[in-house]
This record gives structure tokens, sequence and C-alpha cells, in this order.
């Protein structure tokens, strides 16, 4: 066995949901440790406990430091990194005008490599340790993006995006161009080192009945893997849907009918969703991807977490980078917030930092290896700054238990919070 590692600080971990057994789901140590080696987490517990278990292992000390998971992104499209941020549109302008140009961009490999390595340092440097990325229809832009995670030794999730009608000459493929590539993608990069490979029909709206079967074949020739796609986001969205599959009963049903429904499919936004719609998801126990900076910043809507949390369907939390305005998983808990606040639910920390880890961990089908601080699994971890700015550190100074000393860096955090960051049992060089 490699060296040990004892990793100092405030621990705090999830021993269940706290959304199933509330706060005694939650475990914190004032004192703690993480114990890592040969790229796993051995024990989380007391400092004590682990230092009289491990006598000789190297220490890193973190002092009042609050030590996590890594936080997982559950839904990004990389490609889009340069764009965020960009004014004025609602969904389908905003793709047209901003999303489609930069995404042609990716048939230049050298550009694919610049934006795929840009990305992952920002998301490192913002605490992301894990993410499901969307890339673009280039195969290029899938090689650029696994290649940059694994010098990285990143736990990614990626696939190529295919679209097939409705997206600018340059920017599409075919039924059987997009199955060929997504299966020698696949069967290149699925299981290699950290790499998962996730089928990806970007949305109904660009992608032809014959497309969405060809990849819904993919998948049931590959069932380990992940799907992703985009579901009732905005509600013009949901009308061109309608018109362009006038047989379907609802925007849910042009994935089902096409073999693309499953409890490994990743379904992104699911705001304007029929009870039918809510009910079958909930009964496949599928992924169901909140994007809440996406969600506000391009004007979507209010996803209803607090339903959907109960129905059997799987909530994971995402930025949708370059939708959403921020890559940071603290400012996308703190639009979690204030949407759920909207809707009349008060989202406690612990319900917040658990959707920014194994909520979004499970909803991936990643659970026990990542988003998580759990003896065996993968030791990806941050440590937060919990007074990373004066104003963050003035309004903890009254804190009286740690869901008070956190709250403030969830709410007004950005990258300045994460102390260090760790990837597979190695400190990320910063
Ligand atoms: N729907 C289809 N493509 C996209 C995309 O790139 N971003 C968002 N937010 N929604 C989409
Ligand atoms: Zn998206």
């Amino acid at each position: 066995m490699g060296e040990t590692q004892l990793i100092t600080g405030q621990v705090l971990w999830f021993e269940g949901s706290p959304f199933e057994a509330g706060l005694d789901a939650a475990r914190h140590e004032r004192r703690g440790a993480v114990a890592v080696a040969d790229g796993r987490i051995l024990a989380v517990g007391a400092e004590d406990d682990l230092a009289a278990a491990h006598p000789g292992a190297a220490r890193h000390a973190y002092g009042e430091g609050l030590i996590l998971p890594g936080f997982v992104d559950a839904h990004a499209h990389y490609p889009q990194t340069a764009i965020i941020a960009s004014w004025g549109k609602r969904l389908i302008d905003w793709l047209n005008t901003y999303t489609f140009p930069e995404e042609m961009r990716f048939s230049d490999p050298a550009y694919a490599a610049e934006i795929a390595g840009r990305y992952l340092d920002l998301l490192l440097a913002h605490g992301t340790t894990t993410v499901a990325s969307y890339c673009t229809i280039h195969p290029e832009s899938v090689e650029a993006f696994f290649e940059a995670a694994a010098r990285r030794n990143m736990r990614v999730a990626a696939g190529k995006t295919c679209m097939d009608r409705n997206a600018p000459e340059g920017l599409t493929d075919t039924a059987q161009s997009a199955y060929d590539d997504s299966r020698r993608l696949l069967e290149r990069w699925h299981g290699t080192g950290r790499a998962e490979y996730v089928i990806t029909p970007r949305f109904s709206p660009t992608s032809s009945p014959e497309q969405l079967s060809a990849l819904g074949a993919l998948w049931a020739e590959h069932p380990d893997c992940l799907m992703q796609t985009h579901l009732s986001e905005q509600t013009d969205e949901i009308a061109w849907v309608q018109s362009l599959f006038p047989e379907a009963r609802d925007y849910l049903d042009t994935y089902e009918a096409h073999g693309l429904l499953g409890a490994r499919g990743l379904y992104g936004h699911a705001i304007h969703l029929e009870p039918r719609e809510r009910a079958r998801l909930g009964e496949i126990g599928a992924g169901l991807i909140h994007c809440p900076t996406s969600n506000t910043f391009i004007g979507s809507g209010l996803f209803d977490l607090d339903g959907l949390m109960g129905t059997g369907a799987a909530i994971g939390l995402a930025t949708d980078t370059g939708g959403g305005s921020s890559f940071s998983m603290l400012r996308t808990m703190a639009s979690a917030y204030e949407i759920a606040h909207l809707r009349g639910r008060v989202l406690h920390p612990a319900e917040l930092l658990w959707l920014a880890t194994e909520g979004s961990a499970r909803a991936m089908h990643m659970a026990g290896r990542v988003g998580t601080l759990a003896p065996g699994s993968e030791a990806d971890l941050l440590v937060l700054d919990l007074a990373s700015t004066p104003a963050i550190a003035q309004a903890t100074l009254h804190a009286e238990s740690l869901w008070g000393a956190v709250f403030p860096t969830i709410m007004m955090g950005d990258d300045r919070a994460i102390a260090d960051v760790w990837v597979a049992g190695q400190r990320v060089a910063r």
C-alpha cells in the first residue's frame, strides 16, 4: 500500500440523505481527519482516533478549514466556457445567437484542447472534481475533453452532442454518423481511467426521430452508460417539441418512444412537467438535474425540487455552464436556495451541500465512488475557507453552529472560498 496521508481540519460528511433522514444524516467533527491512501479514503472521523490508527501518516493540516467531498456538477457544457454570461436572450435565441456559433469552433482540435483545459482548471479552482459535460457534435471535442480530464486524473462523464436538424450547417451530424461516432468514442473512452461515456442527444428539437432511435439502440447495447439530454426547460421549447412530434403524448414521450427513458438517464432542467411525466420519471427512478442559475439567467422557471424529491427520481444539482451564469457549485447552491424559497420551501445548508455532492453523485450512479467521504470511496475532496472575504467573515462571527458558520459561504462564496482541492488522493497544484 502507498503512503497514508492524514488530512485534518473540520470535517463534514453524510451517512444518508438529509432529505430522507433529516440532520441525523450529517456528521461533523470539529477536530476531524480524513485518512487517504492509494487514491482512496481509508477512514473519516475524529483526528485523535485517526492519528492513533495511522501513526506514520504524512499530515496536511487545514485548521478551521472545512473538509468536504469535491463538488459534483451533474450537467454542464464545457464548450460554452467562453460564452458564459452572454446578455439578453431566452433559450432558443440564446442557442442560435451565442451557443451554436461558439460550438462551431470545436471542429478545431487545438481550440477544443485549449477550452477543455481552461474549463477543467476553472472547475478545480471552484472545488468541483466531477462533472457530466456535453461536448459538441465534433468527435475532436470529446477526445480533447477526456484527454484533459485524464491529465488531471478527474472522474468525468461526457459525450458527443448529437444534432441532425434545426442547427446550423457545420453543426449537424446524421442518425448514422451520430451512432457510429458515439459508439467509437464510447468504446475508446468508457471505463478508461476515470472516464465514463455519456450518450448525448442534445434535445428533441435538434434530433430527428431516426437519430433518437439510433441513440436509443446504442444505449440498449450499452446499458451501463449514462444518457443525458434536456427536458421541458422553457414553454416555447415545449410548444416547439409538440409541433415537431405531433404524435407524442408529451415532451418526455419523445424520448420514451425512442428508447431514451431510463434510470441512467439524466434529464436537465425538467421544470414544466405534466403529471404523467412526473409520475413516469419517478417510477423509472430517472435523474432530474436542477440547474438553478441557468433557470433564472435565461428565464426558464422555478424547478419543483420539493415536489419531485419524493417521487422516486434522483435529483442532482448542476451549473449548466454556460446557460448557467457561474462555474461555482457554491453559487449554484445559493440559487437553488433562492428558487426553493420562492416556492415556499426553505432548504437547509445540509440539504444544499448534500445535493452538490452525494445528490449529484447518486443521480449519476456514482454513489459510493465520488460525492462522499465514505471509506473506500475515491479521494476527491475540497477544503472550504469559511471566512474567505471580509463580508463572509463578519457574517460568521455570531454563528452558533456549523450550519450558521457555513451558510454565508454557501450564499456569498466563490472560488476564493476554496482553500484546497484533492483529486484521487493527490493535492491539486494551484
Ligand atoms: N437545450 C438544448 N441545448 C441547450 C444548452 O446548450 N443549454 C441549455 N440551457 N439548454 C439547452
Ligand atoms: Zn444544458
